[in-house]
């Protein structure tokens, strides 16, 4: 009998089926009631009294690695089963939904791509910033009402650490680093210590531009102004400036553009005037170069900001600011690249 044990623990070992009838014909062939294995139980009973402990020891051993092979054989073929499934090449693929831009990254990259054009490449500065880069460096007299047009939020202990209120605060970094010729366009966000509401946030977007070079001109300045206009909001748009103060700037001038709701009749929008502001610009004031390390004898240059916001809210009336960092799918999913 131990001859015929060990004979079937070999077989059983070395079994290999392809499919799960020829599991289920081994299972017969071994384990059912008429199976071999069943067969040596019932010789068992004839087993001298002596042998018995031994006999009946390996048995079991034999049923048991009878049981777990076939089950491991059963498993494995189920899982290749399964695979095989996966690689149906011809099954169409599980919907994958794909997200959409921010209006506001639409917007700021159409930005970056017409001052682009222009030859303006990017640069970035950091949100927490220095009273330095934010106003001293930028012509804001240490005592000059224009600090508190810009509600600034102070870090308590430190007021000299401050959150950016304008991306002006790039001009100045750059200018401390680099000589002219300068030309760049800073995208980034800004904070102001405002209550929020539907026209007013404590945070928002601006992209800032700086052209420094030898004999830059308001005329350069104008007609960069246009140029932008007209690639943002088409080539009917019309563009007028109207003096203005800035600390960095002088002269300063505001730019208001034909309103393009109403293609400048007058509407609630334009408030009947048929115009909308839309940046701050200026020529860089000599005062603002020589802070920065650059001679203001040889050079000169102009500068411009706008809200990334406010250009948006024309492109796409978009009524309240609020919904712009509420990161609600069925406000952001309605806006899509123009290119
Ligand atoms: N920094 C100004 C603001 O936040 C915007 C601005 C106005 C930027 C005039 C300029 C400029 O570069 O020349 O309101």
């Amino acid at each position: 009998m131990i001859d015929k044990i060990n004979q079937l623990k070999a077989e059983i070992e070395a079994l290999s089926a392809a499919n799960a009838q020829e599991v289920e014909a081994l299972r017969i062939k071994y384990l059912s009631k008429k199976g071999e294995i069943s067969a040596l139980m019932a010789d068992f009973r004839t087993v001298p009294a002596e042998q018995k402990r031994e006999l009946g020891q390996k048995l079991n051993e034999l049923k048991t690695l009878a049981t777990d092979k076939l089950n491991a054989m059963r498993e494995a073929l189920e899982q290749t089963d399964n695979l095989s499934d996966d690689f149906d090449l011809s099954r169409s693929a599980a919907p994958m939904p794909l997200g959409s831009r921010h209006p506001l990254s639409l917007v700021k990259n159409e930005i970056i791509s017409i001052f682009s054009r222009l030859g303006f490449t990017i640069a970035e500065g950091p949100e927490i910033e220095d009273d330095w880069h934010v106003f001293s460096s930028l012509n804001f007299a240490e005592d000059h009402p224009a600090r508190d047009m810009q509600d600034t939020f102070f870090i308590q202990r430190n007021p000299d650490v401050l959150l950016r209120t304008h991306t002006s605060s790039v001009q100045s970094r750059v200018m401390e680093k680099t000589q002219p010729p300068i030309r760049i366009i800073c995208p980034g966000r800004v904070y102001r210590n405002e209550a929020i509401s539907a026209r007013a946030h404590c945070f928002f977007h601006q992209v800032e531009a700086l052209y420094v070079d030898k004999n830059v001109s308001f005329a350069d300045l104008r007609q960069t102004l246009l140029y932008f206009a007209r690639e943002m909001f088409g080539p009917e748009t019309k563009i007028r400036l109207r003096p203005s103060y800035f600390p960095f700037t002088e002269p300063s001038a505001e730019m208001d553009i034909s309103c393009n709701l109403c293609g400048g009749k007058g509407c609630s929008f334009c408030k009947h005037t048929g115009w909308v502001e839309i940046l701050g610009c200026g020529m860089v004031d000599p005062n603002v170069l020589e802070a920065c390390g650059i001679d203001s004898k040889v050079y000169n240059g102009f500068a411009l900001g706008m809200g990334v916001e406010r250009i948006t809210n024309l492109k796409y009336q978009v009524k309240d600011l609020r919904m712009f960092s509420e990161n609600d799918v069925r406000f952001l999913e309605q806006f899509q690249a123009a290119h």
